[in-house]
């Protein structure tokens, strides 16, 4: 039998007219999240930054990640693009892709890992060199984005080097159905142009230059450079 009296017109009950669950209890130091004031344990081994004398860094790579460093303040602002430049070295964020970025960074991998594996653009498994976003967000989907992620799937199934997935609005619905190629907005798609996204990949031509976002014409002829 129900905990809840009936109400006196007979409707139904709302979600509001349950029962309220028992608040979390809190404990004395006021968190609800037990152990978080625990002193650390100082019988662990310190955390460790690579040392730069021993460990390989390819030149590019090092280049890049101390110039992004020297944009910032905080050498630790830079981890966003440095871990970027690792992943476009070596298509994705290795173990020692950011063992490489801590040491010309001079923070500890962990600091770099729980960057990495926050921010979904960066992966930490291994995957295809070629990321291709499909929008499947409403105003693509309401042009058949879904369609045409479903034959993006399929075209590049085989091709262990492209990695497709479906994305959240990419901020181009004006040339909806859309996708990212390594970065490259193109759109408005068709569902012909998923072979030539694969074949213009594997062939190492512009993908799709006919719909590049950043070819149409535009009132600022500068605004491609920007
Ligand atoms: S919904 Fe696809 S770019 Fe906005």
């Amino acid at each position: 039998m129900s905990a809840i009296p009936a109400r006196r017109d007979g409707s139904e009950h709302s979600d509001w007219d349950l029962p309220r669950r028992p608040a979390v209890p809190r404990f004395a130091h006021g968190s609800r999240v037990p152990g978080w004031d625990d002193a650390v344990d100082l019988t662990k081994d310190p955390a460790v930054v690579p040392d730069l004398a021993t460990t390989p860094v390819p030149e590019g790579l090092r280049e890049r990640v101390e110039a992004a460093m020297s944009r910032y303040p905080d050498r630790r602002s830079a981890a966003i693009p440095a871990l970027h430049a690792a992943q476009e070295e070596y298509g994705w964020c290795s173990p020692e892709a950011i063992d490489q970025v801590a040491a010309v960074m001079r923070v500890t991998p962990a600091y770099l890992t729980s960057v990495a594996t926050f921010y979904d653009m960066l992966v930490t498994e291994p995957k295809g060199r070629n990321d291709v976003f499909v929008c499947t967000n409403i105003s693509c989907s309401l042009r058949g984005a879904d369609a045409i992620f479903e034959a993006m799937s399929a075209a590049a199934a085989d091709e262990e080097d492209i990695t497709v997935r479906s994305f959240e609005c990419l901020g181009a619905c004006d040339i909806a159905p859309m996708a990212s190629v390594n970065g490259e907005y193109v759109g408005p798609l068709e569902r012909g142009d998923v072979a030539r996204i694969v074949a213009d990949l594997l062939a190492g031509r512009e993908v799709l230059e006919e719909k590049q976002l950043r070819r149409r014409p535009c009132a600022d002829p500068g605004a491609a450079e920007q």
